[in-house]
């Protein structure tokens, strides 16, 4: 993709600001930061006008805990228009790391997210998305 050069001029306590920032997040330069900044926001922009986008809904869980996977796997039936891949991973003895990449409208994906995470016995659960 072509870059483009543009100048900025910002309060100066801003600037500290963002560069604390960048330092916080390891970014190499402003230029990836204010890129990251600007692509995040037009991805919640986005997500607000309920426009399609893909991602990935994250989820660890104890695989012994009761009609947790029954239930994860009907939610994940009703919503199949959405999903396009699912990669299960045994982390140990009890642990499940599940990470179901998805494409669809962003409202109807954090829908579907919700309802996952929601699942008594659910750990840890997270939607990544990005606009494409
Ligand atoms: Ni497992």
């Amino acid at each position: 993709m072509k870059t483009k050069r543009f100048g900025v001029s910002l309060d100066e306590n801003l600037v500290d600001s963002f560069d604390a920032f960048i330092a916080k997040h390891h970014f190499p330069n402003r230029s990836q930061a204010i890129g990251f900044l600007i692509q995040k926001n037009l991805t919640e922009e986005k997500w607000e006008e309920n426009r399609e986008v893909a991602g990935a809904i994250v989820l660890v869980y104890d695989h012994h805990r009761r009609e947790l996977q029954n239930r994860s796997t009907h939610i994940q039936h009703d919503f199949h228009h959405l999903v396009l891949s699912v990669q299960h991973v045994h982390l140990d003895h009890h642990n499940c790391l599940e990470t179901i990449a998805v494409k669809g409208r962003a409202r109807e994906l954090a829908e579907f997210s919700d309802r996952l995470i929601g699942i008594k016995g659910v750990m840890y659960g997270k939607l990544v998305m990005c606009s494409l």
